[in-house]
């Protein structure tokens, strides 16, 4: 039955990583992956973290079975950050949320459940969208297809497009939304943008779902999920597929969560139900481990308050290098114009490199990233910044830009 399955190209991304570890020049510089990195260069595990799986380690009696909802006070705690409190409290009984693995399971279950409510309805996202997007809905069923986003021109949202394609949709369909630090291009609406979006969602009726994968990376861990405040005033319904990959920096230990907002708190229950029973044909029960250490986390000042510092110089960090970034390269002399850099927020954004360009940063300089030119601005670091921006200057005058 096996035998005639074909070996598929690898990832982009994952083939870049392999040709960089093969890579023997002490100057390589790794911009493709997209993970947090601090000044030495290392994606380290967050203090918080450390003491709250101590804590975890010493309290824990048994490994028998969650059950589905997964750890309960991971689901409550979460959901007042993704949400915010005021939030939690008034709207806490129409809100569902509910532990799944990784931002990506979260995803999943939200195809799943759309799939279910709308078989064979269309998933409207960006373009462009982190690559995985493309791949989860269809594989549950559903259709893809995309509205304006991003502008190569001017490195900016195409917001009237945007809108103007917005405004077509309706009750059938659904809406995905970056919450903040748009993966790949790093371009957010603006708040007053976002107000008009969410009044568009709740005048067409289309379900907004919200990929909240980076929050606490753009502005505060309370300005980033404004677009999920907004929905949830505005809108009837809404999903919220949340990630604390990057935030709590646990990646593979597979922390996500998926909320559900409907219009009465026995529908919100109803809906669980379904999530219990499509989770449950699918890897039947969540794990523990990096939702218990959150729960910790989320349920001792102290703790908690060493995480939001955390968060803070993670999110600072990026900040910083943008601005460095778009500096230096002014230093260098370099005439086009990057100061977009510094406009955009997160770890991604696109260089704007032709693909024979991003070809010969590798090539001549060991300067890895994927040929649409997304780069990980957290790659970036005081020892590695000049090199980096002293390449692009060979690389652009080159090819004559
Ligand atoms: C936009 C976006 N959504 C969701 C995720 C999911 O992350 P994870 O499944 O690792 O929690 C990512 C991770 O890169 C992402 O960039």
């Amino acid at each position: 039955m096996l035998d005639h399955l074909k070996a598929l190209p690898p990832d982009p991304i994952l083939g870049i990583l392999a040709a960089y570890k093969l890579d023997t020049n002490p100057r390589k510089i790794d911009l493709g992956i997209g993970v947090y990195r601090d000044e030495s260069g290392e994606t380290p595990m967050l203090e918080s973290v450390v003491r709250a799986e101590k804590i975890m380690i010493a309290k824990q009696t048994s490994k028998t079975y969650l059950g589905p909802p997964g750890v309960t006070g991971f689901n409550s705690a979460i959901s007042r950050l993704i949400f915010g409190e005021a939030l939690a409290e008034s709207a806490g009984d129409r809100i569902v949320t509910v532990q799944t693995p990784g931002g990506t399971g979260a995803l999943r279950v939200a195809a799943d459940l759309v799939q279910t409510a709308n078989p064979g309805s269309t998933v409207w996202m960006s373009d462009p969208t982190w690559g995985n997007h493309l791949a989860i809905f269809p594989a549950a069923g559903l259709k893809n297809s995309s509205y304006p986003y991003f502008d190569k021109a001017s490195n900016a949202l195409r917001f009237d497009d945007m809108m103007a394609a917005l405004a077509l949709r309706g009750p059938q369909d659904t809406v995905l939304f970056h919450a903040c630090c748009h993966n790949p291009c790093g371009v957010s609406p603006t708040p007053e943008q976002w107000e008009k979006i969410t009044d568009l969602a709740a005048e067409r009726g289309f379900l907004p779902l919200v990929d909240m994968a980076y929050q606490g990376f753009e502005n505060s861990l309370e300005e980033d999920n404004l677009a999920v405040r907004l929905f949830s005033e505005k809108c009837p319904e809404l999903i919220v597929a949340s990630s604390c990959s990057k935030n709590f920096a646990v990646y593979r230990d597979r922390v996500g969560a998926i909320s559900i907002l409907t219009k009465r708190a026995e529908q919100s229950a109803a809906v669980e139900t379904v999530i219990h029973s499509l989770t449950r044909k699918n890897y039947s029960m969540p794990p523990a481990h990096g939702p218990a250490v959150i729960d910790i986390i989320l349920h001792d000042a102290g703790l908690e308050s060493l995480w939001r510092e955390e968060v803070k110089s993670m999110r600072q960090r990026i900040n910083g290098l943008r601005g460095e970034l778009v500096r230096k390269i002014a230093e260098q002399g370099i005439e086009r114009d990057f100061s977009f850099l510094q406009r955009q927020s997160g770890m991604f954004s696109f260089m704007g490199l032709e693909v024979s360009e991003v070809r010969a940063l590798r090539d001549q300089f060991s300067i890895y990233t994927v040929d649409s030119a997304r780069v990980n601005i957290a790659s970036l670091n005081e020892g590695n910044m000049d090199y980096f921006v002293q390449s692009l200057a060979s690389v652009l005058s080159s090819s004559g830009h």
